[in-house]
């Protein structure tokens, strides 16, 4: 047991024989776990088991997984600390307690590991008795050697299952030690590592803070992989162990350094290291860089790495290369590495190169800030410079307080927040219903928050106004010409979600009629309808008639439907890297955006096009079903990355053809979305397309409309278009070419005319004249053959074009005249100003009746001036 991969399957092997069932890591995207970011231990999978909410496939589970700890990453690069990690660990959920738990783990680091057991110290939570005891009954260890600690309780977060905890230390012997006779487990210095966690679940906090006792006592279990290895290949960082060495090699190749010559260049190169890990983690599971949650983290630690490259001296890209040895490293036990290969390097390259095109010029842009603050005594970076790196330069936040802390700087990180809601303010205020709804928050607080939807299976329901609000307010009723919103007690209006917008149509009874603009869910099921009261008035707590416009509800469908048909087609004929990235389901069209990392071909979108009307005349019939997160990614079901999803989930499929989570409002079967066109595909943004698309009516209709103007088209070309444009093209370049020539000619013609009119002044030649141009600079063209031809000399050619008079003037090499003086002297006649170069100049001005008078001033300036 010497290699990682040897001891992690030690570890698995042990439990297995101690009738443990070894479960896959889960991904560091939690699922349906929305109080966690990511995963940070191998409990979180477990967590269900724990609360009672889920069975587990037995009583004893053990795992490797992959984890991420946030907390601190701008100190990853010393010695100790990592962002991604691989956690052993074994569970019992209601079996074995703390003597089975210090029984495991003893054996196992004892006997598996080798570890001699007196250099093992069990710490224990200062009032846990129980552990205290067990300890010592198990394992001999005596008294004195079992530490109490009062941080040994471990809890999954503020809310959620907790428990003391019991951790063992290995000591490393006093070489490593600070020294001091204090030193014990517990004490900051590395002597006494920890390497294991044996947490004794056995409580639950809830929002209050509250500790309530777990239907069963459970026990969850964490060993960091990479500090056992660490110390099973005697080694003093994880860093030189064979997880890391080949990263850390392949990092100092590139930047041309050797790993232990440069304690600042070892920091960085451990930097990379650590972060090429995590990036390639991260995008393995489905994360891509953002400006928030778990994408920004993601941005975060890959933009750090750039920044830490560069420092090594690397100027080009390199973590797709340091990513590519993560994988070949990792790629046996982490099997997703392999398949996503291609998308994880292209990922993370196309945001490092993104990133480094901003780098250079937002570092000069810091060192300025830095050296302005110092200038004025100021021992802050102002938020509003921190914004600008942020928001101009991509510089996370986090970064830029690392970069002025390393100049000796804080950063305001107050001011910076600020000019960060500023931004989002104004962006909030450009879209329209956002701001009413934040307007009308505190109205929608006193109204009763669950909406039940009609909708799935009817159109129009009688049913009750619970509230109407104006003007952020909640009234008593609303008359005709108000606008506003209205709530009902149940509603077969759509509100806007997952990319569909929301249904329109009519809320009316006797007294009078509303018409619904939109349909939207500002709060978690609370369905609102915007309003404008046609007729008459309705009053809070009426009986109506609620009617969606079928038709307009009708097109939503089939457009939604083509979505996933869409999504589909486009994993099957570009790959499996295709990932939903947005969309936006209307009456009138679909948007889709998915993550692909160049253009669509043609032939592509003709063949995603084609696939798409295949499954339409195949009229798959559409099934809905109800069921778990869990069955319906079994039964093969699409969901978004990043998305979350509740305990229940909404799965859509069509045949066996497309599965996806979704909550929208499709067609029965396939061929009632009737055709399919796309319409347009395009980038809209690093590593993600667009296709827009027609979905039945407009798909026609797009088509019928193009076919006419070619019609149009056809019959004013007189032919086919095809043929009739090359022939057209062809013509017209001869026909240039002719021009150009007549042109030259006539240049030719002009200047041999002014030449014979040239006034000699001194020896010099000056040409001054008006001649017929169409722009300054035919103008110049015609001045330069005079110019050519008169060798010493000035030139000045006038014209008017656009009803304006214009000049230019040159001067020959040697002849002591300024055409720049010479151009805004004689525009002065003219009403205007000019200026340029000695050599070359032009002018222009308001005057074009005075065009002649100016050039006749032109041999006058030349003898005034020449000989000065
Ligand atoms: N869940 C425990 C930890 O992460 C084992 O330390």
């Amino acid at each position: 047991m010497k290699t990682s991969s040897e001891i992690r399957n030690a570890f698995l092997r042990f439990f297995q024989q101690k009738d443990h069932i070894v479960l896959p890591s889960s991904s560091l995207v939690p699922e349906g776990d929305p109080s966690l970011l990511l995963t940070n231990a191998g409990m979180v999978q477990i967590k269900p088991y724990f609360l009672g909410q889920a069975t587990p496939p037995g009583p004893r589970l053990a795992s490797v997984q992959k984890c991420f700890r946030t907390v601190d990453i701008e100190t990853v690069g010393n010695e100790r600390n990592l962002t991604f990690f691989e956690m052993l660990g074994n569970f019992s959920v209601g079996d074995y307690f703390k003597e089975g738990a210090i029984a495991f783990a003893w054996e196992f680091l004892t006997q598996q590991a080798g570890f001699d057991p007196k250099r093992l110290w069990p710490t224990i939570y200062p009032d846990d008795e129980e552990a205290f005891v067990a300890w010592q009954r198990v394992t001999g260890v005596p008294a004195e050697r079992i530490i109490r600690l009062p941080d040994n309780w471990w809890e999954a977060g503020p809310v959620g299952p907790n428990g003391p905890d019991s951790e063992i230390y290995y000591d490393r012997g006093p070489e490593f030690g600070c020294g001091r006779p204090t030193c014990q487990p517990g004490c900051d210095c590395p002597r006494f590592l920890e390497v294991w966690n044996l947490v004794f679940m056995q409580y639950y906090r809830d929002e209050t803070g509250a500790l309530s006792p777990l239907p069963r006592k459970n026990i969850d279990t964490g060993m960091g992989l990479e500090r056992l290895t660490m110390l099973l290949q005697d080694k003093r960082t994880v860093y030189e162990t064979d997880l890391f060495a080949p990263i850390i090699q392949k990092a100092a190749d590139i930047a041309g350094v050797r790993y232990g010559a440069d304690e600042s260049a070892d920091y960085s190169l451990r930097v990379v290291a650590d972060h090429s890990r995590a990036v390639t983690f991260l995008v393995a599971d489905g994360v891509l860089p953002s400006n928030e949650g778990r994408g920004y983290i993601l941005r975060r630690v890959l933009r750090r790495a750039v920044r830490h490259g560069r420092r090594l001296g690397i100027e080009r890209t390199f973590l797709g290369e340091t990513a590519g040895v993560v994988i070949d490293l990792m790629g046996t036990t982490y099997p997703e590495l392999v398949q996503r290969r291609d998308f994880i390097c292209k990922v993370i390259e196309m945001e490092e190169s993104r990133f480094g095109q901003t780098l250079a010029v937002g570092l000069n842009l810091l060192d300025q800030f830095i050296a302005e603050a110092r200038q004025a005594g100021r021992t802050e970076l102002a938020g509003s410079d921190v914004f600008r790196l942020y928001d101009t330069y991509g510089f996370p936040v986090e970064l830029t307080t690392e970069l002025a802390r390393e100049a000796g700087l804080r950063v305001d990180l107050e001011g910076f927040q600020q000019a960060m809601a500023e931004q989002r303010e104004k962006a909030r205020a450009a879209s329209k219903f956002g701001a009413g709804a934040r307007q009308n928050a505190e109205a929608y607080a006193q109204l009763p928050l669950e909406v039940e939807f009609l909708g799935y299976t009817r159109l129009a329901a009688t049913s009750q106004i619970v509230g109407m609000i104006m003007g952020g307010r909640i009234v008593g009723d609303m008359a005709a010409g108000d606008e506003g919103e209205i709530v009902l007690r149940e509603t077969p209006f759509y509100a806007e979600a997952g990319g569909q917008v929301g249904d329109t149509g009519r809320i009316a009874n006797e007294r009078g009629v509303a018409e619904v603009l939109d349909t939207q869910r500002p709060v978690p099921n609370l369905i609102v309808h915007r309003v404008r009261i046609l007729e008459g008035a309705l009053l809070a707590g009426d009986i109506v008639e609620a009617t969606v416009d079928a038709e307009r509800r009708a097109s939503i469908a089939r457009h939604h439907s083509a979505t996933h048909l869409l999504h589909k087609a486009l994993r099957e004929i570009l790959g499996t890297h295709v990932q939903q990235a947005g969309s936006l389901v209307a009456p009138d069209r679909l948007r889709f955006d998915f993550t692909h990392f160049q253009a669509v071909t043609p032939e592509e979108l003709a063949a995603i096009e084609a696939r798409v009307n295949e499954e339409i005349r195949a009229n798959l019939p559409r099934g809905t079903t109800i069921t778990t997160y869990q069955e319906a990614l079994a039964a093969g079901a699409m969901a978004l990355f990043g998305e979350k999803y509740g305990e229940r989930v909404r799965m859509v499929c069509f045949g066996d053809y497309s599965c996806e989570l979704c909550g929208g409002t499709h067609v029965e079967r396939t061929g009632d979305i009737g055709a399919f066109v796309i319409v347009s595909e395009q980038s809209v943004g690093a590593g993600v397309r667009r296709i827009e698309a027609l979905a039945g009516e407009p798909a026609v209709r797009f088509i019928r409309e193009r076919l006419a103007a070619f019609d149009r088209m056809s019959s004013r070309l007189g032919g086919e278009p095809e043929v009739r444009v090359q022939a057209l093209l062809e013509e017209l370049q001869a026909e240039r070419r002719t021009v150009a020539q007549l042109r030259r000619q006539l240049a030719a013609s002009q200047a041999e005319r002014l030449l014979n009119e040239a006034v000699q002044v001194d020896g010099i030649t000056v040409v001054s004249a008006r001649v017929d141009a169409p722009s300054t600079e035919a103008l110049r063209e015609m001045g330069d053959v005079l110019r050519d031809r008169v060798q010493r000399g000035v030139v000045v050619l006038g014209s008017v074009f656009n009803g304006r008079p214009g000049l230019v003037a040159m001067v020959t090499p040697g002849v002591g005249i300024n055409a720049a003086d010479l151009a805004r002297t004689v525009a002065i006649r003219i009403g205007g100003s000019g200026g340029g170069r000695p050599d070359l100049a032009q002018a222009g001005g308001r005057h074009p009746e005075k065009l002649s008078e100016a050039l006749a001033e032109v041999v006058p300036y030349v003898r005034a001036h020449l000989g000065r």
